[in-house]
């Protein structure tokens, strides 16, 4: 089946989650603590499609409020897909980035209010949450940094990805970068003074700090021995 995540067509089967899905296609959700149901980085909004995913699990109903569930939050590492159906995504990222670039300022301060209003009233239980799933030996800190560290390795390859996918400049084969980029520092290190180390030697003009060495002194004194 094909979902929508952020409005980008991935492939997915029923029993994937959403994490995953968008993982795999390179749609960007956030995943700072690995899926271990912690940073609320994975958050979405469910556009389309509730109906075939799974129930909220203890985790979000620690972490997410009353009024974020009825505008359709979840977290995507905690949320499996159950049925097939048409399933439609937004991560909290890509939401806030609509906002910002649509200069929706109204909409910027409900988002705000929203998720203050989260932070607030969900933060104490959410953190209990986490202290009793460490408690009950549910949660490994051990298992949880390893988990992080993966993580950050697939973000930073995210970001190259999405980077040379949004940027043709960084299409360019490297060796006609490197040469160009050989080619400009070539030009400019001629350019530059190699005593004063920042003043440039500009076509048509004596670079200040050879013209004082070599012609002129700053200054003159006398001196008077007796
Ligand atoms: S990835 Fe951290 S809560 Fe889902």
């Amino acid at each position: 089946m094909i979902i929508y995540i952020n409005d980008k067509p991935c492939e997915a089967e029923v029993g994937d989650l959403l994490l995953h899905a968008a993982q795999r296609h390179n749609s960007h959700i956030g995943c700072i603590c690995g899926g271990n149901g912690i940073c609320q980085s994975c958050f979405v909004y469910i556009k389309e499609g509730a109906e075939s995913l799974s129930q909220p699990s203890e985790e979000e109903k620690a972490f997410i409020s009353e009024k974020l569930f009825q505008d359709g939050g979840r977290l995507a590492c905690q949320t499996v897909i159950t049925g097939a159906g048409t399933i439609k995504v937004l991560s909290r990222a890509e939401n806030l980035r609509r906002i910002v670039i649509g200069l929706n300022v109204p909409g910027f301060i409900t988002y705000a209010q929203t998720i203050g209003y989260n932070v607030l009233n969900k933060l104490p239980g959410g953190a209990a949450n986490v202290v009793s799933r460490v408690m009950e030996g549910k949660l490994n800190p051990a298992d949880s940094i390893g988990k992080i560290g993966n993580s950050i390795g697939y973000g930073a390859r995210l970001a190259v990805h999405t980077a040379t996918e949004n940027l043709p400049i960084l299409q360019i084969p490297l060796s006609v970068i490197s040469g160009a980029a050989k080619g400009v520092f070539d030009t400019a290190s001629g350019l530059v003074c190699t005593v004063s180390g920042g003043q440039l030697h500009l076509p048509g003009s004596t670079c200040s700090s050879h013209e004082t060495q070599q012609t002129k002194p700053v200054e003159s004194i006398t001196i008077t021995v007796k």
